[in-house]
C-alpha cells in the first residue's frame, strides 16, 4: 500500500524520494529580461528545504512576446541560463527534483502584458471585460515555430540541470485552447476533430522528447475537464490521456478549469467533493484505467489522512499541494515528519470571475513574494493588505516594469 512517504520510480529512470509534490505557482519573480531574480531563487531554496519530493515551477514562459503574467520566467534561448542554473541548483540542493513547468498563455493574457494574443483560434475570452485583447488565429508555420519552441526551452532546462519539464496542458492556456472545441474551431490538421485538436500537444510532446536525454522526465498537467458547455470533457481528457501512452509521459498531473471556470481552486465543488478534499479525485479514478504513466492529482488535498487514503485507492501516485505551501513552506516534511495532519492554510477561494477572487489570488501571491525576500508567510495578511501591496509593487516599478524588456511588444508576426 503506497503512503506519502514512499519513493516512485519514473519510467525515465528517475526517482522521487516521496509522493509530495509542490505544484506550480506563477512567481512573478523574474527581472525585466526574464531570468529567475535573487528572490526567486531565496523561494525556491526554501521550497527545497520543505521536504518534497517534487518542485514544480510556476509557469515559465517559451515566447518572451506572449506571456500570462508581469515577472513570468522566459525560457527561449540561453540569455538566462546562469540565473537558471543557480535557481535549479538552490531549488534541488536537499533532494528535490526541480522541473520546469513550460507554458504559452494563448488567449489568456491580460493585454497590459499581450496586447497581440495568438491561440488556434480567434476566440475572446468571456471573462475580464476589456482586459482581455481578442485573439488571432496562428498560421500554420506559427504553429511549428511554437512545437519548437516549447522543445528548445526544455533543452535550455536541462542544461540548467532541471530534471525535467512539465508541458502546462491545463487551466485554458494555450495547450488546452488547442484541445477544447469551444476555442479551437480551425478545419485543418490541428483542429476538426478530438484527434486534431490534440496533434498539438503530442507534437510537444514529442519535440520535447527529441531534445532531451532519455533520463530526463517530461510530464503534462492536463484538465479532467474545462467544466463548460460543449468544451473539453471528461471523455476527451481519457483519450488524451490514451494517447499520451505512447509517448513516453513520465508522469501527468490532473487539474481542471480555465480563467472562464476556476473550478482548479475548488469553485462550486460540492459536498462529496470536499469530503474527499481533492476536486478530481473521480475523475483520477476513471483515468487510472486508461493511463500507462503514474498520476499525480492536484487541487484541495490538505490532510495527511485524504492523501494516503488517495493514495492507497491506488487512483493516483502523486499528490500535489499549492496554495498550502504559500504559507507552510515545510509542511511536506511535517507530514512525512509526523509532526502535522494537515495543512492549517485558510481555504479562500481564488478565480478570475469576480474582484474579490482576484484579490485572493494576490494574497498567495504576497505570501511568495514575502519569502523571496527571506521573511516569513503571515497567514494573517489581510486580503486588503495584500491587496495594497500589490498596488505599491506596480507603482514601485510602473506599468512598463511589468512588461518584459526583451523582444516585448506587438506581436512581431501580425
Ligand atoms: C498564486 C497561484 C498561482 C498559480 N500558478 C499556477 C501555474 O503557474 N501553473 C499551474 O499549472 N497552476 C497554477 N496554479 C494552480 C495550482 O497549481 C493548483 O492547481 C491549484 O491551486 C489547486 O491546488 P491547491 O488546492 O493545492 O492550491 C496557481 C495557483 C495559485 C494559488
Amino acid at each position: 500500500m503506497s503512503t506519502i512517504a514512499e519513493p516512485l520510480r519514473l519510467a525515465c529512470g528517475a526517482t522521487l524520494r516521496n509522493r509530495l509534490a509542490k505544484a506550480s505557482m506563477s512567481e512573478q519573480l523574474a527581472d525585466r529580461g526574464g531570468a529567475p531574480s535573487d528572490d526567486m531563487i531565496r523561494l525556491y531554496e526554501r521550497w527545497g528545504r520543505g521536504g518534497a519530493g517534487l518542485l514544480l515551477s510556476g509557469h515559465v514562459m517559451i515566447d518572451a512576446r506572449h506571456v500570462a503574467e508581469a515577472g513570468n520566467v522566459v525560457v527561449e534561448d540561453e540569455r538566462g541560463i546562469d540565473a537558471l542554473t543557480r535557481w535549479v541548483r538552490g531549488a534541488s540542493a536537499e533532494g528535490a527534483h526541480a522541473w520546469l513547468q513550460l507554458n504559452h498563455p494563448g488567449r489568456q493574457s491580460p493585454r497590459l502584458f499581450d496586447p497581440a494574443p495568438v491561440a488556434p483560434s480567434a476566440v475572446p475570452l468571456e471573462v475580464g471585460g476589456g482586459v482581455f485583447a481578442a485573439p488571432r488565429a496562428l498560421a500554420e508555420g506559427e504553429i511549428w515555430d511554437l512545437v519548437e519552441r516549447f522543445a528548445r526551452a526544455a533543452a535550455i532546462a536541462e542544461r540548467a540541470g532541471a530534471t525535467g519539464v512539465e508541458i502546462h496542458g491545463a487551466h485554458g492556456y494555450l495547450v488546452s485552447q488547442f484541445l477544447s472545441p469551444t476555442t479551437n474551431r480551425r478545419r485543418d490538421a490541428w483542429g476538426g476533430d478530438a484527434a486534431r485538436r490534440r496533434r498539438f500537444l503530442l507534437e510537444v510532446t514529442r519535440a520535447i522528447r527529441g531534445a532531451v536525454a532519455p533520463g530526463f522526465a517530461v510530464a503534462v498537467k492536463l484538465n479532467s475537464a474545462d467544466f463548460q458547455r460543449g468544451g473539453f470533457g471528461d471523455d476527451d481528457a481519457l483519450e488524451v490521456i490514451e494517447a499520451l501512452g505512447d509517448e513516453r509521459v513520465d508522469l501527468l498531473e490532473v487539474s481542471g478549469g480555465t480563467y472562464e471556470r476556476a473550478v482548479m481552486f475548488g469553485e462550486s465543488a460540492p459536498e462529496s467533493t470536499r469530503r474527499r478534499e481533492a476536486f478530481f479525485l473521480d475523475f483520477a479514478e476513471r483515468a487510472r484505467s486508461v493511463a500507462r504513466m503514474p498520476l499525480m492529482l492536484t487541487g484541495g488535498f490538505r490532510t495527511r489522512a485524504a492523501m494516503d487514503a488517495a493514495l492507497a485507492s491506488g487512483a493516483v501516485d502523486v499528490i500535489g499541494m499549492a496554495r498550502p505551501l504559500a504559507v507552510e513552506p515545510e509542511l511536506p516534511a511535517a507530514l512525512l515528519g509526523g509532526t502535522s495532519l494537515g495543512a492549517h492554510t485558510p481555504r479562500l477561494a481564488t478565480g478570475w470571475k469576480t474582484l474579490d477572487s482576484i484579490v485572493t489570488g494576490l494574497w498567495y501571491q504576497e505570501q511568495i513574494r514575502r519569502m523571496g525576500r527571506g521573511l516569513e508567510p503571515s497567514a494573517s495578511l489581510s486580503r486588503g493588505g495584500a491587496l495594497v501591496s500589490y498596488v505599491g509593487e506596480l507603482l514601485r516599478h510602473g506599468t512598463s516594469g511589468l512588461r518584459h524588456r526583451r523582444g516585448f511588444g506587438p506581436s512581431k508576426e501580425a
